[in-house]
């Protein structure tokens, strides 16, 4: 007997059901497990994973994706997630957090993630997208596994006199290098760069894009008034319009760059967490209105995350009560006013979900759509199986895997 094989692959597979896909489950679907549209992509279900380095690319190899993220991301795509955002990917190689991460600034980085990571995500029929990035004042660093906050020096493989941020002011003095300030003719060369990065992303075969608007890097270093001291007359820094503008125009340069319906995420931090600790920082209330700034663009998904821009700005700690009873994510607050302002977008985020109730509670009350999973999927890739089971839920799984079950 012949068994049917996904076409166009270069490698053999049975041919593969919509995974993740709801089959059959005791009573109402769990909302969780319910399908969504967002402009032309459809959803199998509503988790998705988080975005995550595993900084395994190798800088002499022109940072391009390897047999590892194949493995990788074909090992979370086989078992049913609603999407994958893959991790920060660099737009521009002065933008890489640390040299082993991935680049997306030349045709052979396209083409390594469409052989290693789109084809393999989409012979399972997962949506996957890409974060793209650039890491600002806190590039040139080491692989975490390595050695944990830690600037690498020009003898250790690090480029600490090229970095570059709104303002010449270092994340910390004493243990990271003095950024240059980027003059106007850069700040504009490096939107053009996320367009660019953008149409190779497409290229690859990417569903959609994720802006990596987040966690001290370049972007939101533009946003906080903490890290963009530029003044008043420059129209990148100052008041709240201008220090917003770096990423409205990426976003405008990048919708200029892709299907008009493929899918655009951002990712922010709501909060730096500096509020009563200084003056001015960003606070929930600057990325409410930013919200409503997106959507105008042309956004569809705030992605919605915090902290990573001051080294003083750190997540109040959850107490055991939150924690265990789950009755607080440490971003739920965050998304409840959010969607208080913006009706129409979706709202994703990450944050300790490790439990399908959880993750399902998030949806039921309108909390979060897309709730993303991080460390528990690299502990479990099949997490969103698992998440099914605590909620009696059976889903599509890959020919392979669901049959003995
Ligand atoms: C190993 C690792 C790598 C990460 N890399 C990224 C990244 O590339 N981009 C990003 O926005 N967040 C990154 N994050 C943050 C996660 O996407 C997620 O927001 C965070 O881990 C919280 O979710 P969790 O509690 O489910 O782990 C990373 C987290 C981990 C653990």
């Amino acid at each position: 007997m012949n068994v049917d094989s996904t076409s166009n692959l270069s490698f053999f597979l049975p041919k593969q059901p919509e995974i993740g896909k709801i089959k059959n489950c005791d009573g109402q679907s769990p909302p969780v497990f319910t399908p969504l549209k967002i402009r032309s992509m459809s959803l199998n279900n509503r988790l998705g994973i988080s975005p995550m380095c595993v900084y395994s690319s190798s800088i002499e190899i022109d940072n391009v994706a390897t047999e590892f993220h194949k493995i990788h991301y074909g090992s979370l795509a086989s078992r049913a997630p609603g999407l994958i955002i893959v991790e920060s990917v660099a737009v521009d190689p002065i933008g890489l957090i640390t040299p082993n991460d991935l680049g997306l600034w030349n045709e052979k980085q396209a083409t390594s993630q469409f052989n290693q990571i789109t084809q393999v995500c989409h012979a399972f029929n997962t949506k996957v997208g890409v974060q793209i990035s650039h890491a600002g004042r806190l590039a040139s660093s080491a692989p975490p596994y390595k050695n944990f906050s830690y600037s690498l020096k020009e003898t250790e493989g690090g480029w600490p006199s090229k970095i570059i941020a709104p303002s010449a002011a270092s994340f910390d003095p004493q243990n990271f290098p003095t950024p240059k300030k980027m003059t106007i003719t850069e700040v504009k060369e490096m939107i053009k760069k996320f367009g660019h990065s953008a149409r190779l992303a497409v290229k690859a075969g990417y569903d959609f894009i994720e802006i990596h608007a987040a966690h001290g890097y370049l972007i939101s270093e533009f946003l906080s008034p903490l890290c963009n001291t530029r003044n008043e007359n420059d129209e990148y820094g100052g008041n709240w319009e201008n220090r917003i503008r770096f990423l409205i125009e990426i976003v405008d340069e990048i919708r200029e760059n892709i299907p008009v319906d493929m899918p655009l995420f951002v990712r922010v931090s709501a909060s730096e967490y500096m509020e009563g600790k200084v003056p001015e920082s960003w606070t929930i209330n600057d990325t409410c209105k930013l919200s409503l700034e997106l959507y105008k663009h042309g956004v569809d998904v705030l992605d919605v995350s915090s902290g990573g821009i001051d080294k003083d700005g750190v997540a109040p700690t959850p107490s055991k009560d939150t924690i265990s009873s789950h009755r607080a994510l440490p971003h739920e607050f965050f998304c409840e006013k959010i969607r208080e302002t913006s009706k129409e977008l979706i709202i994703a985020s990450p944050g300790r979900i490790f439990t399908g109730p959880e993750a399902n509670r998030l949806v039921t009350q309108g909390i979060v759509d897309i709730p993303l999973i991080g460390r528990a999927a690299l502990k479990n890739p099949g997490i969103v199986w698992t998440m099914a089971d605590e909620l009696n839920v059976e889903l599509e799984q890959a020919v392979e895997y669901g049959w003995p079950f």
